[in-house]
């Protein structure tokens, strides 16, 4: 299955929640910086006394997406369907078992080490807790240095003077220097997490989770650094979340990852009006609408998430989905076209769309 993300212009979200500053990006040609195309990773289970393998968590199953230098596109999906695997195997963190990354045009898998350790300058990682990323024994001088003494950039004077910049970049003082992690608020612990993975201003940024866990009004506070950021430096972000109304404020395209496999992606603001898959229309389904004279039907979906293991034969959704006909059981969908740069992988999805009767976003 194949989708462009970011391939149409940036809008501003309409109704865009108070707190969160999107802004417009210029109309330019869009330049892919980062092309995943077919990624499978699977992990081996074992068993018995001699850790037979016994099988393989299809953890991400034939994933692909193309996303423009400068622009965000959103991962959402529910517990466990390969989201971080994804943003791991693209930083080669967790070896692919087949498909290709390439990142400004060049197969990652192709690269000598020497060439991997300078790509790897370009793409970083913010996690959801920065303290299990932050070496909590180092003080934050400590940790905004590593990079540069790992890349052999500047004396120790010029490396202490570009940490009390970056700290003044992410909205802290420079004085945070000298101080230990956990003596900072959750906030304030992610703005260093951010300022370490813009210390060697990297092209993409893979933010895994990083608001998640985050009281509302300190996730809009890194949200809108991480787009003021964005701007600044022609960041891409590939924004991984649960928390679909803050991709929504964040992303030009969302995809839509179940066990393994993106069953949709469109531009942002096109798959909350005009979701064309069951899966998408139950997660959007289950976001609060602040307006209490608003209501919107709830799609509670049946049944588990079947296992990674064994997913399920046809469209791995079909056990939950209400929309469901006997060829869904056998038959994979294909990657079919809505509209420009809105696919599916549904049989039916033009069913769901004439159904209509889901939603519009919060
Ligand atoms: N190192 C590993 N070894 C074996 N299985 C793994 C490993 N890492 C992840 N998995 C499995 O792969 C699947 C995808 O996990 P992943 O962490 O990528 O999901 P996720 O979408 O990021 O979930 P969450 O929203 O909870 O962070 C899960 O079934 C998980 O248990
Ligand atoms: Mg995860």
């Amino acid at each position: 299955m194949s989708a462009t993300a970011a391939s149409t212009a940036a809008k501003v979200p309409a109704g865009a929640e108070p707190g969160f500053t999107r802004h417009a990006a210029a109309e330019q040609p869009l330049e892919p910086l980062l092309e995943v195309e077919n990624l499978r990773t699977l992990f081996p289970v074992r068993a018995g006394v001699f850790l037979r393998k016994i099988g393989d968590v299809h953890a991400v199953d034939g994933v692909s997406f193309t996303l423009a230098r400068g622009r965000t596109l959103g991962l959402v999906g529910e517990s466990g369907c390969g989201k971080t695997t994804v943003g791991r195997t693209i930083l080669n963190l967790v070896p692919p078992t087949s498909g290709s990354v390439r990142f400004e045009g060049r197969n990652l898998s192709e690269l000598s080490r020497r060439e991997w350790r300078d790509v790897r300058r370009d793409m970083q990682i913010v996690f959801q807790d920065p303290m299990e990323s932050l070496n909590a024994r180092h003080t934050v001088g400590q940790i905004l240095e590593e990079p540069f003494v790992i890349h052999k950039i500047g004396t120790t004077a010029e490396r202490r003077e570009r940490v009390a910049r970056l700290l003044e970049h992410v909205g802290l003082q420079p004085s945070a220097a000298q101080r230990f992690p956990h003596e900072f608020s959750g906030g304030q612990r992610q703005r260093i997490g951010i300022a370490r993975a813009i210390a060697l201003e990297p092209k993409l940024i893979i933010c895994d989770e990083a608001v998640s866990a985050l009281d509302v009004s300190i996730r809009a506070q890194i949200v809108n650094l991480l787009l003021e950021l964005q701007r600044e430096m022609d960041l891409a972000l590939l924004f991984i979340a649960h928390d679909l109304s803050v991709v929504k404020h964040v992303s030009d395209d969302v995809a839509v990852m179940y066990l393994g496999v993106i069953m949709e992606q469109a531009p942002s603001e096109e798959i909350y009006e005009r979701p064309a898959h069951p899966y998408t229309r139950a997660l959007i389904s289950a976001i609060p609408i602040p307006d209490p004279r608003r209501k919107r039907q709830r799609i509670v979906l049946q049944g588990d998430v079947p296992s990674p293991i064994h997913p399920p034969p046809g469209c791995r959704f079909h056990t939950r989905c209400p929309f469901a006909t006997d060829i869904c059981k056998t038959v994979v969908p294909v990657w079919e076209s809505v509209s420009p740069g809105h696919n599916v992988a549904c049989h039916h999805w033009r069913k769901v769309v004439e159904s209509g009767d889901v939603v519009g976003g919060p």
